[in-house]
């Protein structure tokens, strides 16, 4: 008889850093002897690019989108939600073609195997805008009273170089406001960003402000970069050469570009037509109005080609590596006719929440305090019903309750409630109506009746 395999979980506890998550294999096949060969099954890693949320990252996360999804609220935006995946040709016809998130890192999905859409041309959505565009478009949301003002928080997916702070799975919190051409929510959609970066505690987050044109005064501007870099090509990198040819705007986003071509470059601000410098000055003016700080960035014409006219960016001040900016947006007049729609303004940006939670960590940015934990325990394994009773009684009051489970003697289980990080022990005693309330911080009890428990823990 051949022996038995053992087959073994390699279980971490303990997270391991960002960067051997992001890279590392772990673990690789053991082999011991115990009389039997005990055979260790490669552990199976999570995806490359991908993280695990761990319990201890839990308060941290929650704590920051509670303030996006209440900043919705308060802003009166209406929630929507869209596949994760969606027809690659939204994204090539709406992003671009030339756009990095087309070109290089869409994340393919194809049907069941032998399905009629084994080679369906899907794609893990790399950005909301789109799929709430087109779902506007198709539900015909026009006709709805007033701009459509809607907000998001989930998954995105990129196909990138995997890195600190740049995943092939991210969370984004996305605000759109759709059908509204004017200046102010521009303005109004800036200071909402500014404001979810005060209330979230970060410090020091500057917001750089930029207009690209549109399609009247962009095919000029388009031009005179052409000849400016074309006139440098051998100063180029070999991604802004090839940029140079498909979309020359995008070289000015090559941040290995030489610092003194980048500064001789045309601007966009001095190539805007009539329109889109009132709307710009306007904008600015209300920035100003409210108090918002922002800088003008010339280099800011964002990777993604539906952008028209207002385009933006946060980051920690001073940080702009490409993967430091804390979130994004800005208008995209042209995108639902790209879709196939009628003309509709539309503006937005995309908040990168795990860089959100990476900053708030770097500046020491408490992470929610989570309400006392009540361990509920007694002395005799046959009150495992009363026990549970009672925590449900506690809960339905508001507390956050851990049952024992166990048959272990009293004494263990109130060592593992302490362990567990439980601040009270409620002690189930023969009359299920009274009970102990024991402070496990300061070795204190006392008896009282289960329904006063809430109240004395206050
Ligand atoms: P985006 O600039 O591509 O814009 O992404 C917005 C934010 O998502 C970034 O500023 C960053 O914080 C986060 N992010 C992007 N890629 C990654 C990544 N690989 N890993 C971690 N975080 C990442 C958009 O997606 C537009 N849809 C924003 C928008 C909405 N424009 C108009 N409406």
């Amino acid at each position: 008889m051949s022996p038995p395999v053992w087959r073994s979980h390699c279980y971490e506890g303990r997270r391991k850093a960002d960067d051997s998550i992001l890279n590392g294999e772990r673990g690789a096949l053991a082999t011991a002897t115990h009389g039997y060969t005990l055979r260790m099954a490669r552990p199976i890693s999570a995806p490359r690019g991908t993280r695990d949320l761990l319990p201890e990252d839990g308060p941290a996360w929650s704590r920051i989108e509670e303030i996006a999804r209440d900043l919705s609220e308060r802003y009166a935006f209406d929630r929507i939600d869209t596949p994760l995946f969606e027809r690659i040709e939204l994204f090539s016809r709406g992003l671009g073609e030339s756009s990095d998130a087309v070109e290089k890192e869409m994340f393919r999905v194809s049907g069941a195997a032998g399905s009629e859409e084994e080679r369906a041309d899907w794609a893990l959505r790399p950005e909301p805008t789109a799929g709430i565009v087109r779902a506007y478009l198709e539900h015909g949301m026009h006709v709805r009273p007033g701009p459509q003002r809607l907000w998001m928080i989930g998954p995105m997916f990129r196909y990138d170089r995997p890195q600190a702070g740049r995943y092939r799975q991210f969370v984004q919190w996305d605000v759109e406001v759709i059908g509204d051409p004017g200046p102010m929510v521009d303005a109004e959609i800036i200071e909402l960003g500014q404001r979810f970066y005060s209330e979230v505690g970060l410090s020091d987050v500057a917001a750089y402000v930029n207009s690209i044109g549109d399609a009247t005064c962009r095919p000029a501007y388009r031009q005179a970069l052409v000849d400016y870099f074309s006139a440098h090509e051998a100063s180029l990198t070999d991604d802004s050469r090839r940029r140079l040819r498909v979309n020359p705007l995008r070289v000015l986003d090559d941040r290995d570009l030489d610092p003194e071509l980048a500064a001789g470059a045309p601007r966009s601000v001095d190539h805007l037509c009539d329109a889109c410098r009132a709307h710009f000055d306007a904008v600015r003016g209300l920035l100003n109005g409210l108090g918002v700080r922002y800088e003008l960035d010339h280099r800011l014409v964002r990777g993604l080609d539906y952008y028209t006219r207002t385009t933006f960016e946060f980051f920690v001040a001073g940080r702009r590596g490409q993967q430091q900016a804390l979130g994004g947006g800005g208008r995209y007049d042209g995108l639902a006719e790209l879709l196939g729609g009628r003309p509709t303004p539309g503006i937005g940006f995309g908040i990168g929440i795990d860089r959100s939670v990476l900053a708030a960590a770097e500046q020491g940015v408490e992470a929610a305090v989570e309400a006392p934990l009540v361990a509920v325990v007694s002395s005799e394994a046959g009150e495992l019903g009363l026990r549970l009773a009672a925590a449900a009684t506690l809960r339905a009051a508001g507390l956050r309750v851990r049952a024992d489970g166990s048959t272990r003697k009293l004494g263990k289980q109130l060592e593992s409630a302490a362990k567990l990080g439980a601040r009270w022990a409620v002690i189930i005693g023969d009359d299920p109506g009274t009970v102990i309330l024991r402070d496990l911080d300061e070795h204190t009890q006392r008896e009282l009746p289960l329904s006063e428990v809430a109240a004395a823990i206050g």
